[in-house]
């Protein structure tokens, strides 16, 4: 057993901390969402407390395994592509210990370690007595709750790079900009990566008669669904050995695979996933530029091409990029933007000119206002799913509320993450609300019954019109 007497307190049992899941803990399952884990990624778990995440990972296809001082004290300690040290730090009551097992954690990570721990404001302290820098608790547990620009710092000096925020309490910090750059880009592109996009894009069986389409469908998809993603054909180093394997298997080259792919790409998709690329890139480069990313001067030999295909230059590319970064200065240029996206359906004004839109709209926003949640989320990583985000350029804020159920005619916000963009700080807030124009911020039909229950509910209770938040 696992107890920590320390000489001016009594023993912390810090094993009790961990819990049983039944779901991937959240750092996992962010990383399994923006497909820096994946099968033929190895991942070690740096205190992985009952395993709970590597049965998961594992059950998955992904080469799994981690050690934890309590649970599997005799397991192995070893590389692996992707490190997690997932809520270690804060259960650790040692300051020395915790660098210690953060610099462990990063010397095993080929390519990127990610750490999180509990922040504050997530759960409330009242009733805890304080220890040290953090609290003890009845269970005989320690919890340190860090600020979020406080463990990025930690974050940056253990590793000696500058970590990319995930979540409130999460971060990734990566080894090679390369990797950075992709992981980044594809964030940013959010919603628009996912594999639907690609199942649509797929020839239909009856486009599929001619035989040697048939004969090397399984490439032709994998060369179809690149092209419908990237508005582009992939060069040779970018399609899995397996479609190589399969060509060579039937005599056919990869530039008579790819003529016979153009013959069977739905020409729309393709030049909507054009516009669609350039604009992500320069979304991203706006926002490599107004973060700082240092692994901007790096990108990967994929995202050159991109650029190269998509722009021309690198100085084209950089120069309507700088267009975005004016744009983002110009507090009346970005309110035309939330006008236009509201009018659109795209969210609802509140009475002070705000935008607020659900979540998972925010990748359907104009270039800029992407680029002015991307910074916020440059701060914070993601909230998950189920939050609608209320952009306020004036006072250069972004708020984002957490819903308890999107189902509900009238959601309830549990808490409110708010950056302010102008001090480059997060504030964490237990406040409840209530969305009360959700058919707006979530873009219902006109005729959904959801607009005549808010007006009835808004008629009753005598709130503004344009009113979107009420506090409870
Ligand atoms: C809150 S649990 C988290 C477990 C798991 N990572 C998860 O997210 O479910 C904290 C774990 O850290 C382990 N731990 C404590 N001190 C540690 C250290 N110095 N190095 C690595 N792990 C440690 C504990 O044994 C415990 O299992």
């Amino acid at each position: 057993m696992t107890s920590h007497g320390i000489a001016d307190g009594p023993a912390v049992a810090r094993h009790r901390t961990a819990m049983v899941r039944y779901h991937l803990s959240q750092p996992m399952s962010l990383l399994v969402r923006t497909g820096v884990i994946r099968p033929g990624v190895s991942v070690f778990d740096y205190g992985c407390g009952q395993g709970d995440d590597l049965r998961g990972l594992t059950a998955a296809g992904v080469e799994a395994s981690g050690w934890d001082p309590h649970f599997a004290p005799d397991a192995a300690i070893t590389q692996a592509d992707i490190v997690n040290l997932g809520f270690v730090l804060n259960v650790i009551e040692d300051e020395r210990e915790r660098s210690t097992a953060l610099e462990r954690a990063w010397a095993l990570a080929n390519r990127a370690l990610v750490v999180s721990v509990m922040i504050v404001g997530a759960v409330p302290v009242d009733g805890l007595k304080p220890f040290r820098d953090g609290y003890l608790t009845s269970r005989g547990t320690f919890q340190k709750y860090y600020q979020q620009n406080e463990l990025r710092g930690i974050v940056a000096h253990a590793t000696g790079s500058e970590p990319v925020a995930l979540a409130p309490g999460i971060f990734v910090a990566f080894r090679k900009p390369e990797d950075e750059q992709e992981f980044l880009l594809e964030r940013r592109r959010g919603r628009r990566a996912s594999t639907a996009a690609y199942a649509s894009a797929r020839p239909r069986a009856s486009q599929l008669t001619v035989p040697l389409i048939e004969r090397i469908q399984a490439p032709l998809e994998a060369i179809t669904a690149f092209a419908i993603d990237r508005g582009r054909m992939p060069h040779a180093d970018e399609l899995p050995s397996g479609v190589h394997d399969r060509l060579a298997q039937e005599r056919v080259s990869l530039s008579r695979a790819t003529d016979a792919a153009k013959d069977v790409i739905d020409e729309v998709a393709f030049r909507s996933a054009a516009v669609g690329r350039r604009e992500d890139l320069l979304v991203h480069q706006a926002l490599n530029v107004l973060n700082r990313t240092r692994s901007a001067s790096r990108p990967s030999a994929s995202i050159v091409r991109d650029i190269r295909h998509h722009f021309g230059s690198q100085q084209q590319f950089a120069e309507q990029a700088l267009e975005y970064l004016h744009a983002l200065a110009d507090p009346s240029r970005t309110a035309e933007g939330m006008v236009r996206s509201a009018e659109k359906g795209l969210g609802a004004l509140d009475e002070d000119g705000r935008l607020v839109i659900d979540g998972e709209r925010v990748e359907q926003l104009e270039g800029v206002l992407r680029c002015y949640y991307g910074c916020a989320a440059f701060f914070v990583g993601e909230l998950g799913q189920d939050h609608v985000a209320r952009l306020d350029p004036v006072r250069r804020q972004v708020s984002l509320f957490r819903l308890e159920d999107r189902r509900s005619p009238f959601p309830v916000v549990t808490d409110t993450v708010m950056v302010d963009l102008k001090r480059q700080n997060v504030i964490i807030r237990n406040e409840r609300r209530m969305l009360v124009r959700k058919a707006d911020v979530f873009g219902l039909s006109n005729r959904s019954r959801q607009r005549g229950a808010e007006r009835d509910r808004r008629a009753a209770e005598g709130w503004a019109k344009e009113k979107v938040l009420v506090r409870l």
